[in-house]
């Protein structure tokens, strides 16, 4: 009997307060290499995020639209445990820059020695996306500057719209 072919579910985990198009960048390329690609988004975390997870969730369920292997969803806890309840075996990372690497690496392992089975696989940012980041996205549209072709137009609009009723 032939065994089925092996489907290979990866995560996409991050706070994405909110999504850039290097996350996009990102998710396109994973959404390839992949099966099925789970962008998942934390909840609960300690910083302050400016969306709520409910936001952030909507706004990638919106990017993603058109990726048809690609799902959107959030979760609590120990990344690893999620994972496996997702029956992933791939944890998705981006490093942009070596500054980016000592704590995906960090993550990496500890993930490793939490979750054997589960491998990280880090992809390098595509050259145009390496220097944006959604902290530097938020600080310089509220300083009035243009972040045109940094996040999806939807975004943008969310930002200009939270600009007006929130300091960011
Ligand atoms: O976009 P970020 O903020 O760099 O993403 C960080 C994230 C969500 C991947 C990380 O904080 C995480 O996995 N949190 C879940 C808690 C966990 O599993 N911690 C131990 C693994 S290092």
């Amino acid at each position: 009997m032939d065994t089925p072919p092996r489907r290979i579910v990866a995560i996409y985990p991050g706070s994405f307060d909110p999504i850039t198009n290097g996350h996009l960048d990102l998710i396109r390329r994973g959404a390839r290499l992949f099966d099925r690609l789970i962008v998942a988004v934390l909840r609960n975390q300690v910083k302050q995020p400016l969306f709520s997870t409910e936001e952030r969730t909507e706004m990638l369920a919106e990017a993603v639209s058109g990726l048809p292997n690609v799902s959107v969803d959030s979760f609590d806890g120990l990344l690893v445990n999620y994972a496996t309840s997702q029956n992933a075996t791939v944890l998705l990372r981006g490093i942009r820059a070596v500054s980016d690497y000592e704590y995906e690496l960090q993550m990496a392992l500890m993930n490793r020695r939490l979750q054997p089975e589960i491998e990280t696989v880090s992809l390098m940012s595509g050259d145009a996306y390496s220097f944006i980041s959604s902290r530097l996205v938020k600080e310089v549209i509220s300083l009035g500057g243009n972040i045109a072709g940094l996040v999806p137009p939807a975004v943008e609009a969310r930002l200009k719209q939270r600009l007006h009723t929130s300091a960011l």
